[in-house]
């Protein structure tokens, strides 16, 4: 693995024009389960993928609601990892950067990254379901929380559901987030690719926009992934304890 470090911290060093794509492996030292770790508890009994729809939220508010608090609350209680800080002490490294996250946790904001494009939304904020307003309708219910409707709470203006501003499956991703993504995925002389698998597109797609428009492309996962074919290095260990690996190699490198 150490070569491959070398080699990664080599290229870093070099690079005029980094993408960064992150997915819930880098979260998940921070204690935040992977969006394909099998739930606990309560949550056990239901996949994933039948809570995060429009189709779930209308059939069942409160529940899909409740596993938004439940996952909120084990955000809450998270901190940054070394993997996280250390991201952001690359950004001030390159001299053009960009984070594109598909994670929906803020825990590249603590650690101190600036330039982060949330292509899946941000599970602390809310809007109208309806977007009664216009898109999106982001409700503070810190500040006007009242009113309640099947178990959610009520848009101030419509008196509707509130959701969670995440991006659910078969919902298309914020369009002016995803056009900058794609063309800085065109654009990057090296893309590194930490703690996803790939599966989820257009997010999974990116590294091949790279490679296509000639970036190298480097990947951090302890796994296999939809990624791996894609990269020119792969260095098989957790973001943790990869990235703070890899500025120290920076800092060394010739
Ligand atoms: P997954 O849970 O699909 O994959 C997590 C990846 O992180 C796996 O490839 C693991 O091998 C890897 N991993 C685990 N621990 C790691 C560590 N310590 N360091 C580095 N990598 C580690 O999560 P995502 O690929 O991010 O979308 O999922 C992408 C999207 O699928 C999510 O954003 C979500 C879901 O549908 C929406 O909610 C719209």
């Amino acid at each position: 693995m150490m070569i491959q470090i070398k080699q990664t911290a080599q290229l870093l060093r070099n690079c005029r024009r980094l993408v960064v794509l992150t997915g819930a492996g880098v979260s998940k030292e921070s204690g935040v389960p992977t969006f394909r770790d099998a739930m606990d508890g309560l949550w056990a009994q239901f996949d994933p993928a039948q809570l995060a729809t429009p189709q779930a939220f209308q059939a069942h508010p409160k529940r899909v609601w409740d596993w938004y608090e439940y996952r909120r609350d084990l955000v809450r209680q998270a901190h940054p990892n070394p993997g996280h800080f250390a991201l952001a002490e690359l950004e001030r490294r390159v001299p053009q950067f960009i984070l594109v996250t598909q994670n929906v946790d803020d825990l590249h904001e603590q650690a101190g990254s600036q330039r982060i494009l949330h292509l899946h939304g941000k599970i602390a904020q809310n809007k109208c379901f309806f977007n009664c307003q216009g898109d999106p309708t982001l409700i503070d219910l810190d500040r006007s929380q009242s009113a309640w409707i099947d178990g959610v709470p009520a848009c101030p203006h419509c008196g509707r559901w509130v959701r969670p501003d995440v991006v659910w499956f078969g919902e298309v991703l914020p369009l002016d987030i995803l056009h900058e993504a794609a063309e800085a995925s065109r654009d990057c002389d090296l893309m590194l690719v930490i703690g996803t698998a790939g599966l989820v597109d257009p997010a999974g797609s990116l590294p091949r926009v790279a490679k296509q428009a000639g970036a190298q492309v480097i990947e951090i996962n302890p796994d296999h992934s939809a990624i791996t074919r894609y990269a020119d290095i792969k260095i098989d260990g957790p973001s943790g304890e990869v990235m703070p690996a890899v500025i120290k190699a920076m800092d060394h490198a010739r």
